[in-house]
């Protein structure tokens, strides 16, 4: 029997009052999961308003579909928020508030056959969307140097160059198939000081693989500029991430938005013209209280930061 969507919304009061949500607003919800905050939008916007939703994983989709059903303004649709613009060409400059809850889902954590987890054992996927290259592909097909740049840009791993060079000798004798079989490469070729350390060694490298997977910075960096542009006038972007990465992405890309004249101060008169687009709705991020983090231990590293586009 498939496992019921299970999925605790974070930081989601936050996110509620951050997007500034009211009456007949027009939403877009890029990520929406197993619509724990689609749920909520949906109720605030009211029957005059209208929500797209959207998601890669076809499980989400269809998940995230029965939920929203009794919901006639809801629209859910199969894909990546990176094309907004094949996906929902009639709603550039209308959307009125917007969310992406970035990363993966507790669902898709916890469904083994998914591949995205070391904690049991089973094919070597972790692809959200079912479509594209494998983990399992890239640990067997790309070469070392490949490998422990991912590691190193994407995990932050020390030993990304140990850990490539260990999985390169070992496909050499067996093919990796397995979250089981490359954990344990990824932990033989640590020093045992660093094998002994809290946590699990291979987390870093299956997140570091996950994010090559589904290109989920490119993703991000190409889907907030679209997402920015179809915003309304006083429409807002509210982003969570969970990821020092991710979020240096968010918070640059904000302050980008949001800086206007970039001439050097020595001049004595602005030539760039450059006004700004947005204002930032929180100097520093939010994060999950001390409650939420006891009641849910994956809001411990969200940050959850919004921009609001000025009136042009
Ligand atoms: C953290 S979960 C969202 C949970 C949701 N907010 C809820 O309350 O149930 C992230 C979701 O985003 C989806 N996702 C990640 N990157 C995506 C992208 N670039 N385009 C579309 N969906 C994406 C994943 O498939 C996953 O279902």
């Amino acid at each position: 029997m498939a496992k019921e969507f299970s999925h605790i919304p974070v930081l989601l009061e936050e996110v509620i009052e951050n997007m500034g949500l009211r009456e007949g607003m027009t939403c877009l919800d890029g990520t929406v999961g197993g619509a724990g905050h689609s749920g909520e939008i949906v109720k605030r916007i009211g029957n005059g308003g209208r929500l797209f939703c959207i998601d890669r994983d076809p499980e989400a989709v269809k998940t995230a579909s029965n939920r929203l059903s009794e919901y006639k303004n809801v629209t859910v649709i199969e894909g990546n928020f990176r094309d907004i613009s094949i996906l929902l060409p009639d709603e550039k400059g209308k959307i009125d508030s917007a969310l992406l809850d970035l990363g993966v889902s507790s669902h898709q954590l916890d469904t083994p056959e998914r591949g995205f987890s070391y904690h049991e054992d089973a094919a070597l996927d972790m692809r959200m969307s079912n479509k594209g290259m494998t983990a399992a592909e890239i640990v067997n097909e790309a070469d070392e140097e490949y490998l422990a740049d991912i590691l190193r840009k994407f995990g932050e791993e020390k030993f990304a160059r140990l850990i490539a060079k260990k999985i390169v000798n070992s496909r050499e004798s067996e093919k990796i198939e397995t979250t089981g079989r490359l954990a344990e490469i990824v932990i033989s070729s640590l020093p045992p000081s660093v094998r002994r350390k809290g946590g699990n060694p291979a987390q870093k490298t299956f997140m570091a693989l996950r994010i090559a997977v589904n290109d989920e910075l490119a993703s991000l960096e190409e889907g907030l500029k679209d997402i920015f542009e179809y915003l309304s006038p006083k429409g807002r972007l509210t982003v969570i991430t969970f990821h020092s990465l991710e979020d240096r992405i968010v918070k640059n890309f904000f302050k980008s938005l949001a800086t206007g004249c970039t001439c050097p101060p020595d001049f004595p008169v602005c030539v760039c013209g450059k006004e700004p687009k947005g204002k930032i709705v929180n100097k520093k991020p939010v994060t999950a209280s001390t409650d939420e983090i006891e009641n849910n231990r994956r809001s411990r590293s969200a940050k959850l930061r919004t921009i609001e586009k000025v009136e042009e």
